[in-house]
């Protein structure tokens, strides 16, 4: 049990709900994939601290890491709790570094308490932005869209660019930062209310419905002399007709390929690659902890352009663990606008 010195009376009473892993899924996750089990809530020991999760960051890779298969980073393995980044609180410590009070951010799972040695954990200021935003546009998905729109796509001003999954919490950061650097900028999303919300609210230049509308008729329309930077967040049929559309030395960013992480058979590639070799263009992967050591120049650019209005981050907040199976699932349908977050804590 925990002593009172490191904690406040009200937590000893409580338990640890957390999502364990049960079975692998294939294609869209069930019902069985994930348990909600309770456990005691841990005490630290020398060296480590006791974090009150307060939000869990829902991210399209977490489908990934549910395969068994070899990737950039090892699988969730079974009766584990479910991989996820989190902001909290460190409510216990006997960390030289964190003390109790800090707000933080690293891997804490899906879970209401972590106890860790806070490696990889960061502190969060909490006055400079809501807790949530460091899950979005001051986490993890605002790095990527920062290092793969402004390295990987090599973006140059007056560049003509097309961003998938526009509303999400990548490309909706991608399509501002090349609003920023006076790009054009086409957005693809997949209802009426996304495409007005970039058009009316992120200031793009077009949008583009990918459920009502012709896609390849309107990528014509949209892009006359062809596409500079293609930002790839879905793949399948959307990359193949972006291919098809591309400007001499384009650069396509491949950062996620969501239509395809719940194929029950294998994703089928592109087939219009050859428009890579006619238009001298080039297409590159990106993983965004390769940029970790400039994560804190890349946070206070995105800070910055928040601070002056022209940045605008949306958090799309859910509340209970209880809730993380059917609110996880709107990665996927798409019922949800900005980034995805679980509110854990239960105060
Ligand atoms: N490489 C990296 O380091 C890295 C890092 C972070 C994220 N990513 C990848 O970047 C992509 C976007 O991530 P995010 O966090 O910003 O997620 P997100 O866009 O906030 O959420 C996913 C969105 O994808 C759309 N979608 C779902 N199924 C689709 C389909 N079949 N076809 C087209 N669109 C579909 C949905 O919006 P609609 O309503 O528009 O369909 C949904 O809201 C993902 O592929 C993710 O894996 C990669």
């Amino acid at each position: 049990m925990l002593k009172l010195k490191y904690i406040n009376k009200k937590y000893i009473l409580k338990t640890n709900k957390q999502i364990i892993l049960k079975n692998r899924p294939v294609g869209l996750p069930g019902k069985d994939t994930w348990d909600l089990v309770e456990n005691k809530i841990p005490e630290p020991k020398e060296g480590e601290i006791l974090i009150e999760c307060e939000y869990i960051s829902l991210d399209p890779a977490m489908r990934g890491w549910l395969n068994d298969t070899k990737s950039y980073i090892p699988p969730v393995q079974i009766d584990d709790v479910m991989r996820a980044g989190g902001v909290g609180k460190v409510i216990a410590s006997k960390h030289a570094t964190f003390k109790v009070g800090d707000f933080v951010y690293g891997q804490t799972g899906v879970q209401q308490y972590v106890l860790t040695d806070g490696k990889g954990y960061h502190q969060v200021n909490p006055n400079l932005a809501p807790l949530p935003t460091y899950t979005s546009s001051l986490g993890m998905p605002g790095m990527t869209a920062y290092f793969g729109i402004l390295e990987v796509g090599k973006l140059k001003e007056g560049d003509a660019v097309l961003v998938s999954g526009a509303a999400g919490a990548v490309g909706s950061v991608v399509g501002q930062i090349a609003k920023i650097k006076n790009c054009k900028v086409i957005g693809i999303a997949g209802s009426e209310d996304k495409c007005n919300y970039l058009l009316n609210e992120l200031g793009f230049d077009g949008a583009i419905n990918y459920k009502s509308e012709d896609i390849k008729d309107q990528l014509k329309a949209y892009f006359p002399k062809g596409i500079d930077v293609y930002f790839d967040n879905v793949g399948g049929e959307i990359l193949d007709l972006a291919l098809g559309r591309l400007a001499l030395h384009a650069r396509i960013v491949i950062c996620g390929a969501i239509s395809q992480y719940n194929n029950t058979e294998a994703v089928v590639g592109p087939s219009n690659y050859l428009s890579l070799l006619v238009n001298r263009a080039s297409m590159t992967g990106m993983v965004v902890f390769d940029y970790a050591k400039d994560y804190g120049k890349a946070s206070m650019q995105m800070g910055q352009w928040m601070k002056e209005g022209k940045l605008k981050s949306k958090e799309d907040i859910y509340e209970g663990i209880e809730n993380f199976y059917d609110t996880f699932l709107r990665l996927f349908s798409g019922e949800k606008l900005g980034k995805l977050v679980l509110k854990v804590s239960e105060h």
